[in-house]
This record gives C-alpha cells, sequence and structure tokens, in this order.
C-alpha cells in the first residue's frame, strides 16, 4: 500500500480487495500511478531492483520491500504477483492458503453439540 501511494503522485485513490475461495485468500492492492513496462513487472520482486528513468529521482527507495515481502509470502506457500500499464497504474497480489480444517467442518457441528 506505500507503494502504491509512492507510485501514484497525481491519483487520489487506492483500491485494496480481498476474495477468498476454500483454497486461498487473495489481496489486491490496485493503483493509478506511473505504472511498470512489462520487462519491469517480470523483475521488482528481485532484491535491490528499482526502476530507472528521468522519474526516479523522485521516488528514492531501496528495491527491497517487494523482496522482503514476496519472501514472506514463499515461506507461507503463497504467491505473488504484478498487473501493471506504463502510466496508467499497477496493482500487485498476493495469495496465501486457507487452512482446509476450517472449510472442510460441516456447519451444523456446534448445533449437535449443544443438543448433547
Ligand atoms: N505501485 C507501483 N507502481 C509503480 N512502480 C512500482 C510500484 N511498486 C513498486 N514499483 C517499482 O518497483 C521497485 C521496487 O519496489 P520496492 O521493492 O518496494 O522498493 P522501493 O519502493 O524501496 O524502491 C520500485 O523502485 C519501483 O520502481
Ligand atoms: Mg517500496
Amino acid at each position: 500500500m506505500t507503494n502504491a501511494i509512492k507510485y501514484s503522485p497525481q491519483a487520489d485513490k487506492i483500491i485494496v480487495k480481498t476474495v477468498a475461495d476454500a483454497d486461498n485468500l487473495t489481496l489486491s492492492v490496485q493503483d493509478f500511478g506511473v505504472g511498470l513496462l512489462r520487462k519491469d513487472q517480470a523483475r521488482v520482486f528481485e532484491r535491490y531492483y528499482r526502476v530507472g528513468g528521468t522519474n526516479q529521482n523522485t521516488y528514492p527507495g531501496l528495491g527491497l520491500g517487494l523482496y522482503i515481502a514476496s519472501e514472506i509470502i514463499k515461506r507461507h506457500k503463497g504467491r505473488v504477483w504484478v498487473t501493471s500499464k506504463a502510466a496508467e497504474g499497477s496493482t500487485f497480489y498476493f495469495s496465501l492458503p486457507m487452512p482446509k480444517h476450517q472449510h472442510r467442518q460441516p456447519k451444523t457441528t456446534l448445533i449437535k453439540e449443544k443438543l448433547k
């Protein structure tokens, strides 16, 4: 979310969404900022990778945030990815596997226990 704000100085909103199904929870952060070229989309999760160009001085940083975030997500067996169009904005996603037992439980379990 801090990247979404930082890399969209002309925009006045970001959109954060979560979607869950039985297998995964996915969170997305969409911005309407500078966006990313395809070649950079493939590399932004690399350690120390920062997009070069004339705008670079406007956005100081280390190129570590997305690397650290993606390593944490991977260690929880999740995935991270980005979709983007230069000058239109970016959407960053991560998904994490849902704990299976919570979803496989029949909804009537609690009621049955109370009747005993
Ligand atoms: N929302 C975004 N929109 C456009 N470019 C982004 C966005 N988030 C990250 N980037 C690009 O990816 C690079 C790596 O991001 P990050 O790891 O958070 O490091 P930092 O923000 O410190 O540079 C950034 O330098 C920037 O070029
Ligand atoms: Mg950052």
